[in-house]
């Protein structure tokens, strides 16, 4: 199945330019080894109303698949999840418990992410942490239900 993908690297301080976005690129390598297509990477500050109306726009231009990177933590900034919850259709919590529990296996700290996926509009949402090898850690726990996600989020006739 053809899997469109929407990157967003979601950084006060990588949009700021004050350091060079790492997450955007490394989670862009990860999906089209995949073979799935990037559509359209950006990054954007901390901030709901962009983090929310980025993600309609990637979803309006055709992403069933929309990667997210960063903001899932716990400090004062941290809003990723709020803002897709605000936004979302319905929330799939097997995805992250699946980065979670995997994760937890790896750092402690993973147990900090609040990482998430959900169906926004048409797409397959998934908040993943910010750090880099994080991030391609989470995606290639969960990888697997990807396609069959994207297909129902954009109501495709599917399998089962
Ligand atoms: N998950 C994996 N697989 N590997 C990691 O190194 N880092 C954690 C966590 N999840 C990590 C991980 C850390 S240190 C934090 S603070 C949280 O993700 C939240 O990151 P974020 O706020 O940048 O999204």
């Amino acid at each position: 199945m053809e899997i469109n993908v929407g990157i967003i690297t979601i950084s006060d301080r990588a949009s700021g330019g004050q350091y060079e976005d790492l997450g955007g690129p490394a989670v862009k390598a990860a999906a089209e080894k995949r073979g799935w297509d990037v559509l359209a990477e950006t990054i954007v500050p901390d901030d709901k109303a962009r983090i929310q109306e980025t993600i309609r726009s990637f979803s309006g231009q055709g992403c069933g698949l929309i990667l997210t990177t960063g903001g899932t933590g716990v400090a004062d900034r941290d809003v990723t999840p709020e803002a897709i919850r605000a936004i979302m259709r319905v929330e799939i919590p097997g995805f992250g418990e699946v980065m979670r529990a995997e994760s937890i296996k790896l750092t402690p700290n993973a147990i900090l992410s609040r990482s998430l996926a959900a169906i926004v509009d048409s797409s397959l949402v998934i908040a993943l942490p910010g750090k880099p090898s994080g991030a391609v850690e989470c995606l290639g726990f969960v990888a697997g239900a990807v396609p069959h996600s994207v297909a129902l989020a954009q109501r495709k006739p599917t399998s089962c």
